[in-house]
């Protein structure tokens, strides 16, 4: 009897996900080489992307934390490459760019609309999100990260806060007064074999205290 209660008790510990710290999973192995393998790609083969695949890097894009669940993100993907060269008008690396099978713009929104946090309980009103580059960091990087999984390549090409490079894109996509075109990411084909960097620095961290 007591040695069927310690087997049920450790069943249930195994149930409740009780292991070692120290010891990944198969998934985690998997979330770990995604993680560390991503790198820049600014070299593609032409080839255009999946209208599946593409849905499923924007389903992750989408899946990244969010300030007060505002989630502020809009993307506007572009396959037309006749629309690429007014999107990187002001930005050197274009001509690397050219040849990815899409582009994704990704946008947000910095106002949302809710009761304000002195009236909780009173109408919405519009205001602005302090947090919203946090988010489209955390959606952008999400995106990255996805596209390596799919073995696929991309960069990540800063838009905000460069008004050179946001004001031809605020025209070209028609985006609305308070959306921002934050960060613009080519995906494409690898045409070369890109290796991530190492960057593990163990200097940089601190335990307890700087
Ligand atoms: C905020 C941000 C803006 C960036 N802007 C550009 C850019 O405009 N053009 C570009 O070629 N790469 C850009 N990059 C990519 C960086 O150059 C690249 O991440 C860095 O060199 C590290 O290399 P890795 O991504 O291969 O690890 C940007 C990256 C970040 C995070």
């Amino acid at each position: 009897m007591k040695r069927n209660v310690i087997l049920l008790a450790a069943v249930a510990m195994l149930a409740a996900g009780c292991c070692k710290q120290s010891e990944p999973t198969d998934n985690a192995s998997v979330v770990m080489q995604t993680i560390l393998n991503r790198k820049s790609v600014r070299s593609y083969t032409g080839d255009t992307i999946a209208a599946d695949v593409m849905q499923q890097l924007l389903k992750a894009a989408m899946a990244a934390p969010s300030g007060r669940d505002i989630r502020p993100w809009s993307i506007v993907v572009l396959t037309d490459k006749s629309q690429y060269s007014t999107v990187f008008e002001g930005n050197f690396n274009m001509q690397k760019f050219m040849e990815s099978g899409a582009v994704v713009i990704l946008c947000a929104d910095t106002t949302f609309e809710a009761p304000s946090r002195d009236n909780p309980d009173g109408p919405a009103i519009r205001q602005v999100n302090h947090l919203w580059r946090d988010d489209m960091g955390a959606v952008t990087e999400n995106l990255l990260l996805a596209v390596e999984a799919y073995g696929l390549g991309a960069c990540w090409t800063a838009c905000y806060p460069y008004e050179d490079r946001m004001a031809p894109i605020r025209t070209s996509l028609g985006l609305p007064p308070t959306v921002v075109p934050y960060a613009v990411v080519p995906i494409g084909v690898p045409t070369t074999d890109n290796q991530p960097k190492d960057k593990w620095d163990a200097s940089r961290v601190h335990y307890e205290k700087w």
